[in-house]
């Protein structure tokens, strides 16, 4: 389904996801009831914040991995509004020449990406939903820009929680991996069911009534569920962590922070 472009204003009475997001990044793009809802969030989750800025950084270290390994073109899924450290941001200090296709559900993200990246031939925003391929792949923002033939890195880095059913994500994952030339890689972050830290999910069951409530409903997954559904790919070392110890900027083991991450290059269903 192609997201419809809002007929009118958005209600922004009605929190979102993306400027909650942009909100803990230190972003400029959020409003009243999405700082409200972010401050309701930081009393059940105290590390909210950290952890958004955490993964934030995995994501940089990710495309530049993704980079380091021949991917010259992104699709992220979920983008968000893209802003602070943003993939096109740090792919272009690296390769002017670097294609980024930024998708979102979120009419705000979308309308402040697009008057961000206005005049970029290289990075685009396109209203879509990330639950239908098709409609995502054909889009013209998308296609218009992504070459199907070239390693492209897919990014669905804490999006597919809002996905409730398992075997959806995993074709979906399929899907998106499937739809680019040799050398695709996978970004992949999402909320742990099990990490060994009690501390960094304390309040997940909160917080997740809260996203329910809220209509965005959050589900979080296991380890071994998550490496099934991303199975479609060979993970880089250090596999599948949690994002504070997917290969941490700072020496030592990082911090624990309830979100597990994995960059992976997709493997030839060929062979
Ligand atoms: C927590 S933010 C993550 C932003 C970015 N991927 C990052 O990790 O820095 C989740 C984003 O997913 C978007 N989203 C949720 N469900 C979606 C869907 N079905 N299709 C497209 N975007 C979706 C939300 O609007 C939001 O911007």
């Amino acid at each position: 389904m192609t997201v419809p472009e809002p007929a009118g204003e958005p209600d922004l009475s009605i929190p979102s996801s993306a400027r909650i997001y942009d909100f803990f990044l230190g972003g400029g793009h959020n409003f009243a009831a999405d700082r409200a809802l972010a401050e309701r969030i930081v009393e059940l989750v105290p590390a909210a914040r950290e952890t958004a800025v955490a993964n934030r950084a995995f994501l940089g270290r990710a495309v530049r991995a993704c980079l380091d390994r021949g991917c010259r073109q992104f699709l992220d899924l979920g983008s968000g509004i893209p802003t602070v450290e943003p993939v096109h941001e740090i792919a272009h200090r690296h390769d002017p020449s670097a294609r980024v296709v930024y998708v979102d559900s979120d009419p705000v993200a979308v309308a402040v990406g697009r008057d961000l990246l206005d005049g970029n031939e290289s990075a685009t925003i396109t209203a879509a939903d990330l639950t239908d391929p098709d409609a995502v792949l054909s889009a013209p923002g998308v296609a218009g820009l992504l070459d199907p033939a070239e390693p492209t890195a897919v990014l669905a880095v804490a999006a597919l929680h809002y996905v409730g059913d398992d075997e959806l994500v995993a074709r979906l994952l399929d899907r998106y991996c499937s739809a680019f030339g040799p050398g695709s890689m996978l970004v992949f972050s999402h909320g742990s069911a099990d990490v060994d830290d009690p501390a960094a999910v304390s309040g997940t069951e909160d917080l997740q009534r809260l996203a329910r409530d809220s209509g965005h409903p959050l589900v979080v997954r296991d380890r071994a569920t998550l490496r099934r559904l991303t199975a479609r790919v060979d993970p880089l070392e250090p596999g599948l962590v949690d994002i504070g110890r997917w290969r941490p900027g700072e020496p030592g083991p990082g911090p624990v922070l309830g979100v597990y991450g994995l960059v992976g290059t997709v493997r030839d269903q060929s062979r």
